[in-house]
């Protein structure tokens, strides 16, 4: 096998990157995979070397040919400047915010944003002198009535996780680079297979790669594309930080990288074909999927995005929480957790009134959240079936008496909602 030539390589189709991208066969002994790189120290060959060093690899900390192989193929797919890794998801929200803010700043985040991040702006960022607004996710060009002079920083996150809200992304980048704002993005869900976030406008893209690269619910990995403009702050910031993720949980995301788009392309499949299905039964009252007409934002989903991963909700109709627990604590296929994005089922009721600020979550009925895994879509309709049944079973409500407007009511800081 011909090394790639450059040539070849900025020709080739996105599959191709794939499969290609960070692989060195000369590097890797012939092997078809990159082994994982352990290590602390790097030897230098004399005292010149370590006074000025020119050698690619430093110390541990600072990369290995094993992170730079999926560093360089994120950034490549996401049309960055250059990416880091951290040890998950959450992490890569903490280092984008601490690189975009510091104190006296103000920071604007999305109501829709995924729980922790909140939590981090409200306790950690609150702590070093940065405050916090919540505003609309779907306020797009509105942005500029909350912006304050030290607004230096705009979380999206688009859809919301839970809820789906559609962001106009390019209209808030536009606002906010005139108002001098970093604008960040937790693409997680699209990933950049299905939305070019720098190519939307997005400084610094953060991806939770514990979802779809990994894809088999077997590690904790997260990874911060940025443009040109911010690419260097934020590799200062995640290296003088100190939290380079293990070896072994980059080497499987690479695994997973290579057949990230035929899993994701089983995703939308799987899940537009469950969520068309929720739209027939009787006990839901509404499906919430971005990729679905009826969806607020789908107009700007098809204007932006180039498909629809296997993560969507439901509304039920108005049910007892029991009858909800009896559907989801009987199901056989669909396993009972947090996070999404792997190979198997999930199904995990959620409640956003818990913590929104600045819109208010009011769906009409329990709401359950499902991440479409490669399971036979019959047998997944028929363990929903069954579910359906045992729901049955239950009494309705009394007329008169007060009906559920979300699922549970666990504590927030309880909630299963905090994860995942
Ligand atoms: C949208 C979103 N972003 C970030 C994260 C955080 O990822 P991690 O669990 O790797 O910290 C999650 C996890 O569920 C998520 O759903």
């Amino acid at each position: 096998m011909a090394k790639l030539t450059d040539e070849t390589r900025a020709s080739l189709k996105r599959r191709s990157r794939l499969v290609n991208l960070g692989r060195d066969s000369e590097q890797s002994q012939g092997f078809v995979n990159l082994p994982p790189f352990r290590g602390s120290t790097v030897l230098y060959p004399d005292v010149e070397s370590l006074k000025r060093p020119a050698q690619r690899y430093t110390y541990g900390r600072r990369g290995t040919p094993t992170t730079e192989a999926l560093s360089s193929a994120w950034t490549d797919i996401s049309g960055a400047k250059g990416t880091v890794l951290v040890p998950s998801g959450l992490a890569a929200i903490a280092v984008a915010l601490m690189t975009a803010l510091g104190a006296g700043d103000h920071l604007l985040m999305t109501d829709s944003a995924y729980g922790p991040a909140r939590a981090f702006a409200n306790a950690t960022l609150k702590r070093m002198g940065i405050e916090t607004t919540y505003y609309d996710p779907c306020i797009g060009a509105g942005i500029e009535a909350l912006m304050r002079p030290n607004t230096k920083a705009v979380l999206t996150e688009s859809p919301g996780s839970q809820s789906f809200e559609i962001q106009d992304v390019p209209a808030i980048a536009e606002v906010s680079h005139a108002r001098g704002a970093c604008v960040l993005m937790d693409n997680t869900w699209a990933t950049p297979l299905f939305f070019a976030p720098h190519a939307h406008g997005v400084d610094m893209a953060i991806e939770a790669g514990t979802k779809y690269l990994s894809g088999h619910a077997d590690l904790l990995l997260g990874l911060v594309s940025a443009n040109e403009a911010w690419f260097k702050r934020l590799h200062q910031t995640a290296g003088l930080m100190g939290i380079p993720p293990g070896p072994e949980d980059v080497f499987l995301a690479l695994r997973g990288l290579r057949t990230m788009d035929l899993r994701l392309r089983e995703a939308e499949r799987q899940g537009l074909a469950l969520a068309r299905w929720f739209e027939t039964r009787p006990e839901v009252l509404r499906v919430i999927h971005p990729a679905l007409p009826d969806h607020p934002g789908h107009a700007i989903w098809k204007r932006d995005f180039t498909g629809s991963s296997g993560l969507f909700s439901i509304v039920l109709k108005p049910v007892p929480e029991a009858a909800v627990a009896a559907f989801l604590d009987g199901l056989e296929l669909f396993g009972l957790g947090a996070s999404w994005g792997g190979y198997e089922s999930l199904a995990i009721p959620f409640d956003c009134t818990s913590y929104r600020t600045a819109t208010r979550w009011a769906p009409g009925g329990p709401t359950i959240r499902f991440s479409v895994g490669l399971e036979d879509i019959e047998d997944l309709k028929a363990d929903l079936e069954r579910g359906f049944q045992r729901m049955a079973s239950f009494e309705t409500p009394a007329s008169g008496a007060p009906q559920n407007e979300g699922p549970f009511e666990t504590p927030a800081s309880q909630a299963p909602q905090d994860e995942g």
